[in-house]
């Protein structure tokens, strides 16, 4: 009943001449009733990617809480509606790392995406030092309880969660399917305890980190698992189309 979602996040990557020809490559493939394919670009393409893709969904990597304001050198939810996204990364661990984004930046930003029609893809994850210590579960649990604060059951249900231990992000090193079945798992449980059993059962959590088109179809066959947010493997149009047909 849900929905599969497979996004690739592009990161600072790819000028609007690149991101018109890997559409141009993709977009056909992606063409599915079955499941949602889709790529995070930088602000500077989104206006060529919403132009070139008939059936990518396009989203953004990150935005502003506020509309409007003395914040130099970022972008408000209203700027992307007017480019037409669908979809925004939030709290990617890039972004908390290196950025300054906390459970409540994240929080609001989803408000305020959510307010606007836009779906966030809210990133979530722990450490390697943490994953040692045993602390994922803990981590991905007070993660949510921050990021998901004071929101409405069926808003809640319409976000998709990504799950990415930084462990496995950009490593090579993903996650066991188990790992990242359990963790997935963890996080519609946390979804139920906040918001309920309807909301857990549709909200789609995607698990990210070193997926590649090798490994992409076993994570797809857990239960917990609906989709993934790719980095590296989106990169190359081959790659992201060999994990597309593998998903479909
Ligand atoms: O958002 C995507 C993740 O950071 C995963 O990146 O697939 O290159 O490990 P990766």
């Amino acid at each position: 009943m849900r929905k599969p979602i497979i996004v690739g996040n592009w990161k600072m990557n790819k000028t609007m001449k690149e991101t018109k020809d890997f559409i141009d490559a993709v977009d056909g493939a992606a063409a599915s009733e079955n499941a949602v394919f889709g790529i995070g670009a930088p602000f500077t393409a989104l206006s060529t990617a919403v132009a070139a893709a008939k059936n990518l969904v396009i989203a953004a990597e990150n935005c502003h809480f506020e509309d409007s304001g003395a914040f130099t050198g970022e972008v408000s939810v209203p700027m992307l509606q007017e480019v037409g996204v669908t979809h925004c990364i939030i709290g990617h661990s890039e972004r908390r790392t290196m950025f300054g984004d906390t459970d409540e930046t994240v929080n609001k930003k989803a408000k305020r995406l959510i307010e606007a029609g836009i779906t966030p893809i809210l990133c979530i994850g722990e450490t390697e030092a943490q994953y040692d210590a045993g602390e994922s579960e803990k981590v991905i649990r007070d993660q949510l309880t921050g990021s998901l604060a004071d929101m409405c059951p069926k808003c809640v249900a319409d976000i998709v969660i990504a799950y990415e231990p930084i462990w496995a992000i950009g490593t090579g090193k993903s996650a066991s399917v188990e790992i990242a079945e359990n963790c997935c798992r963890i996080v519609r449980d946390q979804v139920k305890v906040m918001y309920g059993e309807e909301a857990a059962e549709k909200v789609r959590i995607q698990y990210g980190g070193s997926v590649k088109p090798n490994n992409i179809a076993e994570y797809m066959a857990q239960p917990d698992i609906d989709g993934a947010l790719i980095g590296g493997a989106s990169l190359k149009a081959d790659s992201f189309i060999e994990i597309i047909e593998k998903t479909k």
